[in-house]
């Protein structure tokens, strides 16, 4: 489970991440949500965009009892029990085929509290299971070549480190390099509150 000022930051992060969902997603689709938590993303999302179909899924069980418990007082119509899902599995689905398809895989928060590997294991998923159209969104602090990096990323960066040396934030251009591995592409990026990125990453298009 996560900590509690993980907690609070996705009570802060909901809010300008929706801004830009809505800017950015079609009215409706499919969204599988990786690394969901307590599933607070998942409840504000579904509530607020109405059209989508919302799958959260976590590799950790108290989060999907967390998230299962927090929706089922919702009422919400378009979100789905929470699912157990770890990205470092080379399935993200049992019974496959058929294999699922997304228009929106949606990760927040998970990059630089996973061990790097977790980065290729998420981008090889989302190629295999987003639909031709769709994006994977990903959400968090990264370092960045050409951005002096904010003393608040590299302080939160020391931290992960220090209580475990496979954590920390992530370069963007080395997470843009697995993406590439797999045929896609970092399509746009948006800089929001708190020295955070929203990516959006697509499949590659061929001229
Ligand atoms: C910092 S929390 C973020 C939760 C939520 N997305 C948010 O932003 O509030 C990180 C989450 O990543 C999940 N996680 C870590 N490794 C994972 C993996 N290999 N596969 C799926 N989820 C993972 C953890 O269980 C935890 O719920």
């Amino acid at each position: 489970m996560p900590p509690a000022d993980f907690r609070i930051a996705s009570d802060r992060n909901k809010h300008p991440i929706l801004e830009v969902l809505l800017k950015v997603l079609p009215e409706q689709g499919n969204a599988l949500e990786i690394a969901c938590g307590t599933g607070q993303h998942a409840q504000w999302f579904a509530q607020h965009l109405p059209g989508w179909q919302w799958l959260p899924s976590d590799v950790d069980a108290d989060a999907l009892r967390t998230t299962d418990a927090r929706l089922a007082t919702s009422g919400l119509p378009n979100v789905l029990p929470a699912i157990a899902l770890d990205v470092m599995n080379t399935s993200w689905f049992a019974g496959e085929p058929p294999k699922p398809h997304f228009d929106l895989i949606f990760c927040c928060n998970m990059l630089h509290v996973a061990p790097w590997e977790a980065c290729a294991a998420l981008m090889r998923g989302a190629a295999l299971h987003l639909a031709v159209n769709g994006r994977l969104i990903t959400y968090g602090p990264y370092f960045e070549d050409d951005v002096l990096a904010a003393q608040s990323n590299l302080d939160f960066d020391r931290d992960l480190r220090a209580t475990n040396a496979r954590r920390g934030l992530r370069h963007l251009t080395d997470v843009a390099r697995e993406a590439q591995s797999v045929g896609l592409a970092l399509h746009a990026r948006y800089a929001l509150p708190s020295n955070n990125l929203l990516l959006v990453w697509t499949h590659h298009r061929t001229p």
